[in-house]
């Protein structure tokens, strides 16, 4: 199939080149770039990049591609009906307009779950002990200790908001640092219980907390989950770690508790508005978003730009998914089960 590759970054073309060939070169992968630099990133697929899909089989889009209705239907007119995602969460997209126009999709639901638990720790950590903060002082041979003190985390309760696959390792993670770990999940885990961890409703969760990781997908219960009610409940001098989608924390909200000295440390690798800033060196640009410059001024805030996924293992499991995903939908008319999107039909007429 001849596939238009979007948002594709070296690290993609790479790993996805080598997972085709791997699979015997099936599929004709069309990175879209045009301008074949390292560094740069192909087109985001928009409503007016859809049409560069024309001719082709399927498009392979990955997070910050918008995969609206007006994306969709320039596709379709376009006679490109197959998507894969590069990546697990599909909020980006119109489950009800890929529905009507009879799209197969499939997605990568499960890539490493690793990759994402273990940088959601690296922020905590980091944030709690002022690694970073450290760092930059003895690059100036500054070796004073005063404002970098820190927590034990051991005997700490943590919360773990979607103990999904992501959730459940990283929960797993915070009991062996010595955590009490609590889940908030409509869906528990008997194995999760079973090594201890909590279920409890989200409001007595986060009062009870001192640590709060959110690796929920975002959907409409989750979208500002995390909001001016929700902080006031969690104690003072919390720890926040968002890996999941930005758009979970009410950044306006965030900002008004950080200036109200609310939260001992935020960490987050994602970012309500991040489609206009990451995956790109805007380091000679001026940073329109207001907002964003904002969260930048607090010394108790990291951000990362989301790079929680980014390990080689986490990016060949994608390309070879990708891969099978196109092949099963050229060849049987959809994804295997397992990779379709919650909620769409699987197979279309
Ligand atoms: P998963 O589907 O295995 O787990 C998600 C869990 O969240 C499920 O157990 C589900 O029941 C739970 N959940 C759903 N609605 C909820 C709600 N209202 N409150 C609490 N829990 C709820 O998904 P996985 O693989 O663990 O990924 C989770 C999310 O992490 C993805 O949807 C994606 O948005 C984000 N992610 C971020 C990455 C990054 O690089 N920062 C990379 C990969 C995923």
């Amino acid at each position: 199939m001849r596939v238009a590759v979007f948002s594709a970054r070296p690290y993609d073309r790479r790993t996805l080149i080598d997972a085709n060939r791997k699979a015997g070169s099936p599929h004709e992968m069309d990175f879209l770039d045009g301008r074949s630099t390292e560094g740069q990133t192909g087109p985001r697929l928009t409503p007016r990049t859809a049409g560069l899909a024309a001719e082709h089989g399927a498009v392979c889009a990955f997070t910050n591609d918008d995969l609206g209705r007006e994306t969709l239907t320039v596709l379709a007119d376009a006679g490109c009906r197959s998507i894969a995602l590069r990546c697990a969460g599909f909020n980006n997209l119109d489950l009800d307009a890929a529905s009507e126009l009879g799209f197969r999709i499939g997605r990568v639901p499960a890539y490493s779950p690793h990759a994402v638990a273990e940088h959601t720790i690296g922020l905590l950590l980091s944030i709690n002990r002022k690694i970073h903060r450290a760092h930059a002082r003895v690059r100036e041979q500054n070796f004073a200790l005063e404002g970098l003190l820190g927590v034990d985390l051991h005997g700490k309760t943590a919360t773990v908001i979607g103990a999904g696959a992501i959730g459940a390792v990283l929960a797993k993670i915070l009991l062996g640092f010595g955590c009490r770990v609590i889940a908030v999940d409509p869906s528990e885990s008997d194995e999760l219980r079973a090594m201890g961890v909590e279920y409890l409703p989200l409001e007595e969760a986060l009062t009870r907390s001192t640590v709060v990781c959110l690796t929920c997908p975002l959907n409409e219960q989750t979208y500002h989950m995390v909001n001016a009610e929700t902080i006031a409940l969690m104690p003072r001098g919390t720890f926040l770690i968002n890996t999941a989608r930005g758009a979970v924390i009410d950044t306006t909200a965030l900002i008004r508790a950080l200036k109200d000295e609310h939260f001992a440390g935020v960490g987050l690798d994602v970012y309500e508005e991040e489609q206009a800033l990451f995956f790109e060196d805007r380091s000679t640009s001026i940073l329109q978003d207001d907002v964003f410059a904002r969260l930048l001024t607090f010394s108790n805030v990291l951000i990362t730009s989301h790079q929680a996924f980014f390990t080689r293992e986490a990016l060949d499991a994608i390309a070879t998914t990708t891969i099978e995903n196109l092949t099963a939908i050229e060849t049987q008319g959809s994804p295997p089960a397992a990779n379709a999107i919650p909620g769409l039909p699987a197979t279309v007429d």
